[in-house]
């Protein structure tokens, strides 16, 4: 009998993907509580077929090499690989696959219920009751802005933003958006009108980022563009952490250049800035955008179906690095 493929799975994912793998795999699950430190993970590929990686694992050469000749697919269980060396992947024939689709909707929930909360100040209210503050209707009382008719503006109009305009129709709003190639099929169907950036950041009471992090997209809401956004606009980002220079936010939050942000995911995460932590106009959540039961679970059986498929000598299909199949 052929010998089972091995597998490493760095971190323990919802039983649905655990199960499809143990069917062909010898399988390691890291029972660590925690990003699997790196000497750890070094020692734990060594000869595996294959690793099903979370995106706060750092897949780089050196895992690579460490793994050995073997190693045929890595799988990320996330739709975002900015946590992979893709190239390196590429030269060394694995495959890399990732979770596309199933958390577009999940993704797009929490955006929305961060416009919602640092607009409507939910989480400044729930705070206030809990410390005993409240004593009674106030006319005055943590005012927030209407999301209802206001102007959002989308950045990137992949699967996550289009589903964002999709629910910014139900609260009339304005929807305009920024990516990289116009993407003109769509923007009839959402109701979209495409911006050049500037003027997106000009024009948006809110901003949301739905772009994947690149050496192209790192840092590219700065200084310069936050002070663009009007300074009664808020900014929202579910999508990567070093997309928004940290620092110049902070800048831009203590300073009024614009009036609240929400964010899910930061630039040295588990890691926040510190002055973020201080600032009341300030949503933070950490890095729940795809945090249901349901949607974990779907990424559980897609990942494992990537991996698995990989192993048996076919496409995946949600291979990220397509030039490895030929
Ligand atoms: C989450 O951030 C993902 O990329 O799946
Ligand atoms: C992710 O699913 C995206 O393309 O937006």
């Amino acid at each position: 009998m052929d010998k089972k493929p091995r597998v490493l799975v760095t971190r323990r994912i919802p039983e649905e993907g655990l199960n499809i793998l143990e069917e062909i795999c010898q399988v390691e699950v890291s029972d660590y509580d925690g990003v699997l430190p790196r000497e750890i993970i070094l020692e734990k590929v060594k000869g595996v077929d294959g690793i099903l990686s979370l995106l706060t694992d750092r897949i780089d050469r050196d895992i690579m090499e460490a793994a050995g000749q073997n190693l045929r697919v890595i799988s990320n269980y996330a739709v975002g690989y900015d946590n992979i060396d893709i190239e390196e992947a590429t030269r060394r024939g694995i495959m890399v696959t990732n979770t596309p689709g199933v958390l577009t909707e999940s993704t797009a929930d929490l955006a929305w219920a961060l416009l919602m909360a640092v607009a409507r100040r939910v989480v400044e209210g729930d705070k206030f009751v809990r410390e005993g503050k409240f004593r009674g209707w106030e006319p005055l009382l943590l005012l927030g802005n209407d999301v209802w008719g206001a102007t959002l503006g989308i950045i990137g109009l992949g699967r996550i933003g289009q589903a964002m305009a999709r629910r910014a129709r139900g609260f009339d709003m304005r929807v305009i958006y920024f990516n990289r190639r116009r993407v003109k099929d769509k923007e009839k169907e959402l109701g979209v009108v495409y911006c050049p950036l500037p003027e997106l950041l000009a024009q948006s009471d809110f901003v949301s980022i739905h772009i994947p992090l690149t050496p192209e997209t790192y840092h590219l809401i700065g200084e310069k563009e936050l002070k663009i956004m009007k300074k009664e606009s808020y900014l929202i980002n579910t999508a990567r952490g070093p997309i928004v220079d940290e620092k110049a936010l902070v800048r831009a939050l203590k300073e009024g250049w614009i009036r609240g942000a929400a964010l899910d995911v930061f630039e040295q995460e588990p890691q926040i800035e510190p002055e973020l932590l201080e600032l009341t106009q300030v949503v933070l959540t950490p890095h729940l955008g795809s945090a249901s039961y349901a949607t974990r679970a779907k990424m559980a059986v897609m990942a494992a179906r990537n991996l698995v498929l990989a192993l048996q000598g076919e496409t995946p299909p949600h291979l990220v690095n397509a030039e490895v199949a030929k």
